[in-house]
Order: C-alpha cells, then structure tokens, then sequence
C-alpha cells in the first residue's frame, strides 16, 4: 500500500479518530453474524404452502405421500407431477432426509407404463412404502384406477397396487392390482403401529373408511379391523398416549373441505364422533390430508400433520401443508399455517411468531 501523505484519509469521509469504534462495531456485527449462522443452520424452516426446493432447487414432487424412517433417515415418497414428463407414464418420486426440512432426491422408483392396459386414462395416487423385515423387502401400495369396461372415466376400478423393491429408494417391481377384501378402494392411508403391525387405510366408497392389516409378506390385504361408515378420503391414523386418532377429509375432489379427527381406544373401535381439525371456513386452510406423521424425540412427541395443497391445472405446482399439531388428551387441532421448524432430536417444533 502506498504510503500516506499528510492530509489523506485512511478511508475518504471517515474522520481517522473514528475508526477504532468503527472497527469495534464491525467486529460485533461479524461476531452477532457467525452466531446466527450455526443457529439457522440448525433449525431449518418447514414452511407451509411454500415451494418447498429439493437439493437440486426443484419442488418436491411427492404428492398424496407418505413416510417411512429407514435407519435414521426418513424417506419420502409420493406422485410425482412433474411437467415435461411422458404423459403416459405414471411416476413416483423418493426423497431423503435426515431433518424432514431438506430433502434430497433419490429416484423415481416407479416410472410406470399401463400395467394393465387399464386405457389411457388410469391413474396412479398416493403411494405408501412398507419395510417388512421378515421378507426384508420394501413394499408399496398405490390406488390404482381406470375406466371399467363401458366406462370413460378414471376412477372406476377403485384398486390397490403393490410394487416390491429390495431397497428402499430402487426401481420397485409392480405385480398387481385388486380390491382390497373384495371392496372398494380409492385414497388409501399408511400406518403403522407402535409395535410394528402395518396397517391400510382406505375409502370405500359405497360404505366407509377401512382398516385392516396386512399379510405376512405385506402383499396382500389380510384382515379387516375396523370400518366407520363414513365417506372420509386422505385417510391417516396415529397412535398416541393409548389413543388413535384418525383423520380424513370429505369427498369434493382436488377442493378442500374442512378434514375432520375422530378418537379410540381400540383401532376396531368405537370411534368418537368426527369433529373439525381447524375452523371450518379455511376448509383445512386449503389442504387435503394425506399422513400423520409421530416424531418421537428425547424431549417431546410432536405430530406432524401432512397435507396437500392441490392445485388442479398445474399440478406440479400442488403445495404442501405441514404443520406439528396441538394433539393430546382426545382433542387435535391444526394451528394456523406459520413458518416452524422441528429438532428430529428432542423432538421439540416451534412455531414462529
Ligand atoms: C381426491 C383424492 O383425495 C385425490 O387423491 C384425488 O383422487 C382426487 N380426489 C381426484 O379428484
């Protein structure tokens, strides 16, 4: 640096007495600021209703989806409504995290020609994976639909799918579609319970919600547990201080309804009366069901209700609603939508002002 002559300021403008308090507090703004870093870095926001960027900056395509825990990691999968893709193939996508915040995509475990020459119109929604560990075989269930025969439609075969893998994010293998126990079946649910058993949800259509267990290898419907003979689609379930909670919403298409929870002390049954989750005129703040997801930490349990936002004309563009509820003591309730975040450890989400 040249040297300075008599005169010049060491910064133009800037007295030169003034600058060791400038220093100080460039100093404190540097320290305040390698603070907050670790402290963002460490409590991602969940943001509902946002575009929700993968690690590759494209929105999560996960739509109508599902969790599973796989040592650690959590892997989400769902439809994948990408535009640009072959519209005669059906997608799936899976992604991974550790934070349930950012989330890396792993692959597009189906990419399905009709299977069945189901017609042009047959459609794929709301896969569930399943992790045997007898069979040691990932297994995923899907509503599969078409037009029966003298039918134009696409909802009209109301079946399952079930697609196997040996690893939780490969290509899985499609092997069938059926009607659960000979019923109808459109949404269908994931849960599994506290001690492991797999369960299926799902909406039949001319009598209720069902659940029922499934198979040794998880490849069939085996059992039904319970039916509530109400029309109720989205369906998901969970098990909390001795309670089940289910939720599900009505039946009015891509539109939000107000979603409804019921309690029990048994899955069989008998359930309380269904009442709203949210107030009934944000019709669920416009999301539709899809998971109750139990985070089971050091320090807390927080439930995490999983909805979507769908968006009909631009369905790549469907959003989702993820907030932890206020549930316990037979009352659930979604809070209203808010950036939060979630510390997987302990447990604990907060909400931000
Ligand atoms: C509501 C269901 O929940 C969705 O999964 C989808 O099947 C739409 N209906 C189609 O209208």
């Amino acid at each position: 640096m040249p040297p300075r002559t008599h005169g010049q300021r060491l910064f133009p403008g800037v007295m030169d007495e003034n600058i060791p308090a400038m220093r100080k507090i460039a100093w404190n703004a540097a320290i305040l600021l390698l603070l907050a870093v670790p402290l963002f870095a460490e409590t991602p926001l969940i943001r509902p209703g946002e575009v929700w960027p993968d690690n590759r900056g494209q929105h999560v395509q996960a739509h109508g989806g599902g969790i599973i825990l796989v040592h650690g990691t959590y892997y989400w999968f769902g439809e994948d409504r990408s535009q640009g893709q072959d519209r005669s193939k059906r997608y799936v996508a899976c992604y991974s995290s550790k934070d349930l915040a950012h989330w890396t995509f792993r692959n597009q475990p189906i990419k399905l020609s009709d299977p069945e020459n189901f017609g042009p119109t047959w459609v794929l929604e709301r896969p569930k994976v399943f992790y045997n560990a007898k069979t040691k075989k990932y297994v995923m269930y899907m509503h599969i639909d078409g037009p029966s025969p003298g039918h134009t439609g696409g909802y009209d075969l109301a079946r399952v799918g079930v697609a196997v893998s040996d690893t939780v994010d490969g290509d899985y293998r499609y092997l069938r579609s059926f009607r659960p126990l000979d019923h109808q079946s459109r949404d269908i649910g994931q849960f599994i319970d506290d001690d492991g058993t797999p369960y299926l949800i799902f909406e039949d259509r001319p009598f209720g919600f069902r659940i029922a267990t499934l198979s040794g290898d998880y490849l069939n419907v085996e059992k039904e547990v319970c039916l509530i003979p109400l029309h109720l689609e989205g369906g998901a379930v969970v098990h909390l201080d001795g309670l089940y909670y289910a939720i599900g919403s009505a039946l009015t298409g891509w539109n939000p309804n107000p979603n409804k929870y019921a309690t029990a002390k048994s899955l069989a049954g008998p359930w309380s009366e269904f009442k709203d989750i949210a107030p009934p005129e944000t019709k669920t703040y416009g999301s539709q069901s899809t998971m109750l997801l139990k985070i089971v930490g050091k320090k807390a349990t927080t439930v995490i209700f999983m909805g979507d936002i769908w968006k009909p004309r631009t369905q790549w563009d469907s959003r989702y609603l993820w907030m932890p509820l206020e549930i316990g003591n037979g009352k659930l309730w979604l809070p209203e939508p808010k950036p939060w975040s979630l510390d997987v450890k302990s447990g604990v989400a907060t909400i931000l002002k």
